[in-house]
Protein backbone atom coordinates (compact mmCIF):
# COMPACT_ATOMS: atom_id res chain seq x y z
CA UNK A 1 0.00 0.00 0.00
CA UNK A 2 1.35 3.07 -0.91
CA UNK A 3 0.66 6.49 1.93
CA UNK A 4 0.42 10.12 0.69
CA UNK A 5 3.87 11.80 1.56
CA UNK A 6 3.15 14.53 3.96
CA UNK A 7 4.22 18.05 2.27
CA UNK A 8 6.18 20.89 4.15
CA UNK A 9 4.02 22.80 6.39
CA UNK A 10 2.36 19.81 7.95
CA UNK A 11 3.08 19.74 11.56
CA UNK A 12 3.64 16.28 11.87
CA UNK A 13 7.63 17.21 10.00
CA UNK A 14 8.03 18.90 13.03
CA UNK A 15 7.63 16.72 15.91
CA UNK A 16 10.46 14.62 17.82
CA UNK A 17 9.29 11.30 16.72
CA UNK A 18 8.73 8.92 19.58
CA UNK A 19 10.40 5.53 19.79
CA UNK A 20 8.56 2.02 18.78
CA UNK A 21 8.29 -0.39 21.30
CA UNK A 22 8.41 -3.38 19.46
CA UNK A 23 4.73 -5.17 21.30
CA UNK A 24 2.75 -2.37 20.30
CA UNK A 25 3.96 -3.01 16.72
CA UNK A 26 3.75 -6.00 15.53
CA UNK A 27 2.93 -5.27 11.87
CA UNK A 28 5.75 -3.47 11.52
CA UNK A 29 7.05 -5.01 8.79
CA UNK A 30 4.01 -4.63 6.80
CA UNK A 31 4.98 -0.74 7.23
CA UNK A 32 8.08 -0.50 6.42
CA UNK A 33 7.31 -2.41 3.13
CA UNK A 34 4.13 -0.14 2.56
CA UNK A 35 6.90 2.79 3.50
CA UNK A 36 9.58 1.22 0.70
CA UNK A 37 6.60 1.07 -1.73
CA UNK A 38 5.64 4.41 -1.06
CA UNK A 39 9.46 5.58 -1.56
CA UNK A 40 10.26 3.79 -4.61
CA UNK A 41 6.92 5.08 -6.36
CA UNK A 42 8.28 8.73 -5.60
CA UNK A 43 11.72 7.91 -7.08
CA UNK A 44 13.49 8.78 -3.63
CA UNK A 45 16.17 7.48 -1.90
CA UNK A 46 14.62 7.51 2.03
CA UNK A 47 11.98 8.17 3.31
CA UNK A 48 10.85 8.82 7.44
CA UNK A 49 7.78 7.69 9.42
CA UNK A 50 6.72 11.29 9.82
CA UNK A 51 6.62 11.81 5.92
CA UNK A 52 3.54 9.48 5.91
CA UNK A 53 2.17 11.38 9.01
CA UNK A 54 3.17 8.48 11.50
CA UNK A 55 5.24 10.28 14.04
CA UNK A 56 7.94 7.52 15.26
CA UNK A 57 11.29 7.07 15.16
CA UNK A 58 11.60 4.91 11.74
CA UNK A 59 12.91 5.75 8.96
CA UNK A 60 14.20 3.42 5.11
CA UNK A 61 16.92 4.24 2.94
CA UNK A 62 17.45 2.59 -0.43
CA UNK A 63 20.91 4.15 -1.86
CA UNK A 64 21.26 2.14 -4.93
CA UNK A 65 20.20 5.18 -7.08
CA UNK A 66 24.02 6.63 -5.89
CA UNK A 67 25.71 3.76 -7.21
CA UNK A 68 27.03 4.99 -10.41
CA UNK A 69 28.62 7.63 -7.84
CA UNK A 70 29.84 5.35 -4.92
CA UNK A 71 29.99 1.44 -6.41
CA UNK A 72 29.34 0.21 -2.44
CA UNK A 73 26.41 1.84 -2.86
CA UNK A 74 24.92 -0.95 -4.87
CA UNK A 75 21.49 -2.80 -2.62
CA UNK A 76 22.17 -0.38 0.26
CA UNK A 77 19.07 -1.30 1.35
CA UNK A 78 18.29 -0.28 5.53
CA UNK A 79 15.52 0.44 7.69
CA UNK A 80 16.62 2.06 11.09
CA UNK A 81 14.52 1.93 14.21
CA UNK A 82 15.05 3.73 17.31
CA UNK A 83 17.85 5.02 15.74
CA UNK A 84 20.90 7.51 17.19
CA UNK A 85 23.18 9.33 16.10
CA UNK A 86 26.49 8.72 18.42
CA UNK A 87 28.69 10.62 16.57
CA UNK A 88 29.45 12.72 13.39
CA UNK A 89 32.70 13.60 12.68
CA UNK A 90 35.32 14.70 9.60
CA UNK A 91 35.02 17.65 7.52
CA UNK A 92 31.95 19.83 6.19
CA UNK A 93 30.63 19.08 2.91
CA UNK A 94 28.22 20.00 0.56
CA UNK A 95 26.03 18.13 -1.27
CA UNK A 96 22.28 19.15 -3.25
CA UNK A 97 20.03 17.52 -1.28
CA UNK A 98 16.16 17.27 -1.97
CA UNK A 99 13.31 15.77 0.11
CA UNK A 100 10.20 13.96 -0.80
CA UNK A 101 7.66 16.86 1.67
CA UNK A 102 9.59 19.44 -0.11
CA UNK A 103 9.27 18.55 -4.38
CA UNK A 104 11.01 20.76 -6.41
CA UNK A 105 13.52 22.48 -4.38
CA UNK A 106 17.07 21.71 -4.12
CA UNK A 107 20.02 23.16 -2.25
CA UNK A 108 23.34 22.65 -0.98
CA UNK A 109 23.40 21.77 2.35
CA UNK A 110 26.48 21.55 4.12
CA UNK A 111 26.86 18.01 6.83
CA UNK A 112 29.91 16.25 8.50
CA UNK A 113 31.09 13.30 6.30
CA UNK A 114 31.11 10.20 8.83
CA UNK A 115 28.52 9.43 11.10
CA UNK A 116 28.35 6.59 13.29
CA UNK A 117 24.72 5.82 14.71
CA UNK A 118 23.41 2.83 16.29
CA UNK A 119 19.70 1.37 15.80
CA UNK A 120 17.54 -1.46 15.56
CA UNK A 121 16.18 -3.62 11.63
CA UNK A 122 12.57 -4.71 11.32
CA UNK A 123 13.40 -7.77 12.86
CA UNK A 124 14.91 -6.13 15.96
CA UNK A 125 18.52 -6.98 15.88
CA UNK A 126 20.42 -4.04 17.40
CA UNK A 127 23.54 -2.63 15.18
CA UNK A 128 25.93 0.02 15.54
CA UNK A 129 27.90 1.10 12.47
CA UNK A 130 29.73 3.55 10.92
CA UNK A 131 29.11 5.28 7.57
CA UNK A 132 30.66 7.62 4.81
CA UNK A 133 29.71 9.45 2.04
CA UNK A 134 26.52 9.46 0.39
CA UNK A 135 25.44 7.01 2.96
CA UNK A 136 25.89 9.27 5.80
CA UNK A 137 24.21 12.05 4.04
CA UNK A 138 21.15 10.36 3.22
CA UNK A 139 20.69 8.75 6.61
CA UNK A 140 21.80 12.44 8.51
CA UNK A 141 19.39 13.85 6.20
CA UNK A 142 16.50 10.94 7.82
CA UNK A 143 17.12 11.13 10.87
CA UNK A 144 16.75 15.01 10.75
CA UNK A 145 13.24 13.74 9.67
CA UNK A 146 12.67 11.92 13.48
CA UNK A 147 14.20 14.87 14.82
CA UNK A 148 11.59 17.09 13.53
CA UNK A 149 14.39 19.02 11.13
CA UNK A 150 14.29 19.59 7.48
CA UNK A 151 17.21 20.44 5.31
CA UNK A 152 16.09 24.09 4.40
CA UNK A 153 16.77 24.90 8.27
CA UNK A 154 20.34 24.49 7.36
CA UNK A 155 20.51 26.92 4.62
CA UNK A 156 21.80 30.86 5.09
CA UNK A 157 19.04 33.45 5.91
CA UNK A 158 19.40 34.70 2.50
CA UNK A 159 18.60 31.37 0.81
CA UNK A 160 15.54 30.82 3.24
CA UNK A 161 14.70 34.25 2.37
CA UNK A 162 14.88 33.21 -1.48
CA UNK A 163 12.88 30.25 -1.20
CA UNK A 164 9.79 31.05 1.24
CA UNK A 165 7.27 32.06 -1.50
CA UNK A 166 7.52 28.22 -3.10
CA UNK A 167 7.85 26.63 0.60
CA UNK A 168 4.39 28.53 1.26
CA UNK A 169 3.15 27.18 -2.18
CA UNK A 170 3.85 23.76 -1.68
CA UNK A 171 2.37 23.48 1.67
CA UNK A 172 -0.98 24.72 -0.45
CA UNK A 173 -0.31 22.28 -2.74
CA UNK A 174 1.01 24.82 -5.66
CA UNK A 175 3.63 22.22 -7.20
CA UNK A 176 3.58 20.21 -10.03
CA UNK A 177 4.18 16.15 -8.51
CA UNK A 178 3.93 13.21 -9.95
CA UNK A 179 3.34 11.22 -6.38
CA UNK A 180 0.47 11.82 -4.30
CA UNK A 181 0.53 13.99 -1.55
CA UNK A 182 -1.00 15.55 1.79
CA UNK A 183 -0.94 19.27 1.36
CA UNK A 184 -1.53 20.83 5.06
CA UNK A 185 -2.92 24.52 3.56
CA UNK A 186 -4.61 22.95 0.65
CA UNK A 187 -8.04 24.83 0.04
CA UNK A 188 -10.59 22.52 -0.36
CA UNK A 189 -10.86 20.40 -3.80
CA UNK A 190 -7.28 21.01 -4.96
NI1 LIG B 1 13.45 14.41 3.40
Amino acid sequence: MKYPIVAYGDPVLRRKATAIEPDEYPHIKQLVEDMFETMYAAHGVGLAAPQVGLSMRLFVIDATPFDKDEPELKDFKKVFINAVIEEETGEEWAFNEGCLSIPDIREDVYRKSTVRISYYDENWKHHDETFSGLAARVIQHEYDHIEGKLFTDKLSPLRKRLIEKRLSDISKGIVDVEYRMKFPAAKKGR
